[in-house]
């Protein structure tokens, strides 16, 4: 039995040493070798110095040495937790995904909520956009719809990404602030980048300062496609509604909670499902066909823009249940690899620019960051559904082709020729026609960066569209420049007057006047 001595030391330099014995495991190194002794470098008599033959402390020290990977370029900030998804809709007649057929029918799901500016160790309770990572082990695959909990996004092309987040993290000279967007890098590109207005409106509301992780809604923001057996395509957009509610706090409230407990809503969330109060969101998806699309005012390639909910209602179509804390954060939470471009048969993408940029993005920070290509092999990224293909190697390789073919076609027939294509259950791309010429283009029909702004802001009642007063005053104080305090308030003058007038005054500027850069149509 273990010895219960921790009063009692026993050691020649008076340390603790608990044996093993009964139900208590021995420990031993990575290699299986049993350790006799966890309390002391192997020395030279009695006061070393000490030996380099000492195989167990080296191991020790080396892999602990080992133990950081490059937390995520953004998002680095995340909680994780499992759960399962079940339709409670079939969309057998827009698409042929597996997972939206049957009623009743569960796939597992992973979730992975984040902040997306501040690093790993930043606060729960930053002004900031949360992150909504589902990832579904469907039967054909796993399919992960990587989203927020607002419907629209900053940029309208992915080339624009880096810029974004660079002038979003801390400036690289002083490397503060840590988490804010209350600062004159952030506030000078959003002010040189007027499709961010609508965005700008949503962040500055009370949804960045969610109560729980459990009161947040999440988003999809592109347009994806739905594709049924005959090929038919529908465009679609996710939405994820929580059961308990959309609930913020106030501004005041959010800034003594994260110097309390800058964990609060990892703690929320952990505390929640292990007391069984399981979390539950609706899945919603709006669906319209080219046609219906071409009769909008603006673009549903433009990720700057929702479809209003009164044009396209949203259909709920299954439900989303977290029911399980992670045995070990790094090894899910951390260690999860989301990826739009994972997609099922039935599934498909637009040609959102910013959605066909972060389908590269995504494969390739992951390699990095998960330390190669088998990141596939780690158990939270394993799809749990028959799999067989002739990838191998590389570092780290679990799961290499067993047998003699690792290439097809081949001649070895059914035994021990692997696996083959499926040209039926296999996934096919959208057959959509593209012409035109090779240029680097932002279409016109993109060009309108405030109509959407205004509907949102004028759609809050009173006391939300106060919020977004005080938040935009306060956020903007803390920008030193003038200019670009200034060139904000050009903006807002295209969305409501009073507002900019509110935000002047506020910031005891002079109403400038209206910004030019880009054209209502609606
Ligand atoms: C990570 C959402 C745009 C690149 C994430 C995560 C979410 C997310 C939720 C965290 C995933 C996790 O929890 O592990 C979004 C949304 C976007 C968007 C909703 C716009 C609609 C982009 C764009 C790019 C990009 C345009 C690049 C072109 C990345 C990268 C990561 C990331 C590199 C880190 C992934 C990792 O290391 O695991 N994004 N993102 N994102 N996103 Fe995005």
């Amino acid at each position: 039995a273990i010895s219960d001595s921790f009063a009692e030391p026993q050691g020649t330099g008076g340390e603790t040493h608990q044996t093993a014995g009964g139900d208590v495991a021995v420990l031993t190194t990575a290699q299986g070798i049993p350790v006799a002794d966890d309390q002391n470098m192997l020395k030279q008599g009695s006061r070393g110095p000490t030996l380099l033959e000492d195989l167990h402390f080296r191991e020790k020290i080396f892999h602990f040495d080992h133990e950081r990977i490059p937390e995520r370029v953004v998002h680095a900030r995340g909680y994780g937790a499992h759960g399962y998804f079940e339709l409670t809709e079939s969309l057998s007649d827009v698409t042929r995904a597996d997972v939206l057929q049957r009623v009743g029918e569960r796939v597992p799901a992973f979730v992975r909520f984040s902040t997306v500016a501040g690093s790993k160790g930043s606060a729960d309770l930053a002004r900031d956009v949360r992150g909504f990572a589902v990832k579904l082990y469907t039967q054909e695959g796993n399919w992960d719809i990587v989203g927020n909990n607002i419907p629209v996004f900053f940029i309208q092309d992915a080339i624009k990404f880096p810029d974004l987040i660079h002038a979003a993290k801390p400036e690289p000279d002083r490397d503060f602030p840590q988490a804010q967007t209350a600062h004159d890098n952030f506030w000078d590109f959003i002010s040189l980048t007027p499709e961010s207005m609508h965005m700008v409106m949503w962040i500055m509301s009370d949804r960045t300062i969610p109560r729980s992780l459990r009161t947040i809604e999440g988003f999809g923001v592109h347009t994806f496609r739905l594709v049924n057996a005959e090929g038919k395509s529908t465009f679609v957009k996710f939405h994820w509604k929580p059961k308990q509610g959309l609930q913020s706090v106030a501004w005041n409230e959010a800034v003594k909670i994260n110097g309390a407990d800058p964990d609060f809503h990892r703690r929320d969330l952990w505390d929640a499902i292990n007391a069984g109060d399981f979390p539950e969101w609706e899945l919603g998806v709006q669906l319209f066909d080219d046609d219906f699309a071409d009769s909008f005012d603006f673009d549903v390639l433009d990720a700057t823009k929702l479809i209003p909910e009164e044009l396209v209602p949203v259909r709920i179509v299954g439900r989303l249940v977290l029911d399980r804390v992670v045995d070990n954060f790094f090894a899910e939470t951390e260690q999860v690899a989301f990826m739009t471009h994972n997609v099922p048969p039935g599934v498909d993408f637009s040609n959102d620019p910013l959605l066909q940029g972060r389908n590269f993005s995504y494969l390739d920070t992951q390699l990095k960051r998960l330390g190669g290509p088998n990141f596939t092999h780690i158990p939270i990224n394993a799809p749990k559904c028959p799999m067989a293909h002739f990838q191998q190697d590389g570092h780290m390789a679990m799961r290499n082709p067993v047998g003699r073919a690792n290439y097809e076609p081949n001649s070895w027939g059914a035994a021990q020729g692997g696996p083959r294509e499926d040209p039926v259950r296999g996934f096919t791309s959208f057959a959509e026609a593209a012409d035109g010429p090779r240029q680097r283009v932002r279409s016109e029909s993109f060009a309108d960066h405030y109509s959407q702004a205004r509907q949102f802001f004028t759609s809050q009642t009173p006391i939300e569209q106060k919020h977004i007063g005080d938040a935009l005053v306060f956020e903007l104080s803390k920008v030193e420049r003038p200019d670009i305090r200034s060139r904000i308030v050009s903006h807002l003058l295209n969305i409501d007057e009073t507002l900019a007038a509110t935000v002047a005054d506020g910031l005891g500027l002079a109403l400038p006047k209206a910004a030019q850069a880009a054209r209502p149509t609606i």
